[in-house]
């Protein structure tokens, strides 16, 4: 029984090496380059051998076909032009016994796009912030689009990417979209798309890309303090500092004080212990900020030393 499980594994083992060394050994025939990657109009050349006797070996293809020749044991493949996407061609040999067997050279033939752009959709202008827009990358003419990415970047930060399965060899248009929800800090961002062909091993190297002109967005928000309220003690140095980032640039009032002053900074030796509130305002909202100015234990300190002389001075008169 066990020996006869033991037959059936050999068995197996060997029908899987004969399949797969039979692919080689059936026909006599080798290919350099087994695979060839060419640029549309760009030339190749592609070797056929054989190390055994035979009747005749020859290229067919739709482009640069060699007819059969028997005195030779190896034959090229040449087309210095290449104007033909879709590009089918094998070697063939014909044995000794009269049969034929051949083998297949597969032909990538690419373009790169001719141009790749960048725009908003249904937009035009600054974006707000928290709002969602959508950009889009057009890739025109290029092939085959199987081999294409469409990578999306802001900065150098890759965003996202799309791949193709369409298996058409001509060249193609697409258009691939991106959604975003721009906020503050993307002000100023660069969004940009690039396409990249990626061809395997017997393709150019690096891939070749083609990059859009960068998108420059503006990004409107509105101000916000990342302190709603700050306590200073008076001195000459200290500012009260209202200033805030914000697209358009804000606008400043300040409630609390007699004279109506647009300035995002005031002294605070120039004022008297108290409250100040702030608000800067841009076309998209406000936000305040509380000021809570305090006088300095130095000068509370020098007031109290003050009254005290003054009261001993009062009472050394009186006596
Ligand atoms: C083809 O040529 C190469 C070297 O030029 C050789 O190593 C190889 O065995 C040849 N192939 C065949 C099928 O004769
Ligand atoms: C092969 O034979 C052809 C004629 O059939 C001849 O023109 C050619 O020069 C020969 N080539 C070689 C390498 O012997
Ligand atoms: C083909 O025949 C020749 C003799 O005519 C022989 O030398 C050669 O080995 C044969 N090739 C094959 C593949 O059988
Ligand atoms: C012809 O020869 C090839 C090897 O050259 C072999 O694979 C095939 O089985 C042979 N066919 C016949 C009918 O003998
Ligand atoms: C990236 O693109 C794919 C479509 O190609 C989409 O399904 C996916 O949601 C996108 N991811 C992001 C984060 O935008
Ligand atoms: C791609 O776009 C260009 C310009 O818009 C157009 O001329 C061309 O026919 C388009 N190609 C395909 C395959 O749709
Ligand atoms: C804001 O307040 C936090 C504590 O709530 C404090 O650590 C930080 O220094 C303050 N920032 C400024 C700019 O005053």
């Amino acid at each position: 029984m066990l020996q006869l499980l033991f037959g059936f594994v050999f068995l197996a083992a060997v029908s899987q090496l004969v399949s797969l060394t039979g692919a080689q050994s059936e026909c006599p025939l080798q290919l350099d380059p087994q695979r060839v990657v060419v640029r549309y109009g760009g030339s190749v050349a592609v070797n056929c051998n054989t190390s055994v006797l035979h009747k005749g070996m020859g290229w067919e293809a739709s482009e640069g076909r060699v007819s059969m020749t028997k005195n030779q044991s190896l034959i090229t493949w040449r087309v210095s032009n290449l104007r033909e996407w879709d590009i089918t061609t094998h070697c063939f040999i014909n044995s000794n016994n009269s049969t034929q067997c051949q083998v297949d050279l597969p032909v990538t033939v690419y373009k790169t796009p001719d141009s790749v752009f960048i725009s908003t959709v249904y937009h035009r202008g600054p974006m707000t912030e928290g709002q969602q827009y959508e950009l889009q990358c057009d890739v025109h003419n290029v092939a085959p689009v199987q081999y294409l990415t469409v990578k999306w970047y802001k900065g150098q930060t890759l965003l996202n990417q799309t791949n193709f399965d369409d298996t058409i060899k001509t060249p193609v248009n697409k258009t691939v979209t991106l959604l975003i929800r721009p906020d503050r800090a993307d002000d100023g961002a660069e969004y940009w798309c690039e396409a990249e062909l990626d061809l395997g091993a017997e393709g150019p190297q690096p891939h070749p890309t083609n990059s859009a002109k960068p998108l420059n967005v503006e990004v409107y928000y509105k101000p916000k303090h990342s302190n709603s309220t700050e306590t200073i003690i008076q001195d000459d140095k200290v500012m009260l500092d209202c200033t805030v980032k914000a697209n358009p640039a804000p606008t400043y009032t300040w409630d609390h004080l007699k004279e109506k002053i647009s300035s995002s900074v005031l002294k605070s030796s120039e004022l008297s212990p108290g409250k100040y509130t702030c608000t800067a305002t841009n076309t998209l909202g406000r936000d305040s900020k509380v000021f809570i100015v305090k006088s300095t234990g130095y000068r509370s300190t020098f007031w109290t030393v003050l009254i005290f002389f003054h009261l001993l001075v009062t009472l050394i008169i009186v006596i």
